[in-house]
């Protein structure tokens, strides 16, 4: 049940401990202002920055921002390059403000098939980055969550072939520990925008009981008072986890 204070306002003793979103809509956006894909892009990293700020001034602990997807690797060699080329850029220019606001950022994805340079500089952000506490910014880069959960088979493996490991020992925690997002919570709240009403490869193991919400929103046009919106919805659902609706009332009041 909701508890919020005031119309509008969140109850911040309940926020998402960690929001996943699938950015979705730059090219509608572009498209329907006749201009080309990569400017939709361009100016989803501009939503990019509101949110992220909205998030870190909220206090939502983790933030997933899926920002290419290993099925994108598929798309044209210009809108590929324009997207690598606005990564590297929104880098360097938040680089200063992800410093003074302590934001950790990690990344999520096999970034081997990212060219170098941006690679390096999101390796070099991740190193400058990792004491800080305030928020985790995950960036889901050349990210599938099937290819994660076969990469994560295969650390497992390794480590059972190696004797390190009992295979009767593998359970949902040792699974939950071989993949990208180890030692992050579940996301509890997953937003897609653009209108689509699918998961496209994102954070399958760990969105198992995540609340979805879908905004017909382009994600360009996405802003903090939609973000709020989400929120809002996500606070007003109750989580059952299979229990029946009296057990789930009597967990939220303990
Ligand atoms: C999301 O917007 C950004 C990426 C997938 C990189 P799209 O580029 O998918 O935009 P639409 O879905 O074509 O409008
Ligand atoms: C999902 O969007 C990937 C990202 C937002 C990075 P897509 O536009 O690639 O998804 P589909 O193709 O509509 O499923
Ligand atoms: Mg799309």
């Amino acid at each position: 049940m909701a508890r919020r204070t005031r119309r509008g306002a969140l109850d911040r003793g309940r926020l998402p401990r960690h929001i996943g979103i699938i950015m979705d809509g730059n090219g509608r956006w572009a498209t329907a202002r006749g201009l080309e894909r990569s400017r939709g892009h361009r100016a989803g990293s501009r939503a990019v920055r509101a949110v992220v700020r909205a998030c870190r001034r909220l206090g939502v602990p983790v933030l997933t921002l899926f920002a290419f997807s290993t099925e994108n690797w598929g798309r044209p060699r210009r809108e590929v390059q324009a997207l690598m080329e606005l990564l590297s850029e929104f880098i360097a220019r938040e680089w200063q403000e992800i410093m003074r606001r302590e934001i950790r950022v990690v990344h999520l994805g096999d970034l081997r098939r990212v060219p170098g340079e941006v690679r390096r500089q999101l390796l070099s952000l991740e190193r400058a980055t990792r004491h800080h506490r305030r928020m985790t910014l995950a960036l889901a880069l050349s990210y599938g969550s099937r290819e994660e959960m076969a990469r994560a088979c295969r650390r497992l493996a390794a480590r059972a072939a190696a004797g390190r490991l009992r295979p009767a020992a593998i359970g949902i925690d040792e699974v939950s520990a071989a993949l990208d997002t180890r030692g992050l919570p579940d996301p509890d709240l997953i937003i897609r925008t653009g209108g689509e009403l699918r998961l496209s490869n994102f954070l399958l193991w760990q969105g198992a009981y995540a609340e979805l919400f879908f905004s017909k929103r382009l994600w360009p046009d996405f802003t903090e008072s939609d973000l709020r919106a989400a929120i809002a919805d996500f606070q007003s659902r109750r989580r059952r986890f299979g229990l029946t609706d009296e057990q789930a009332e009597e967990r939220e009041r303990a």
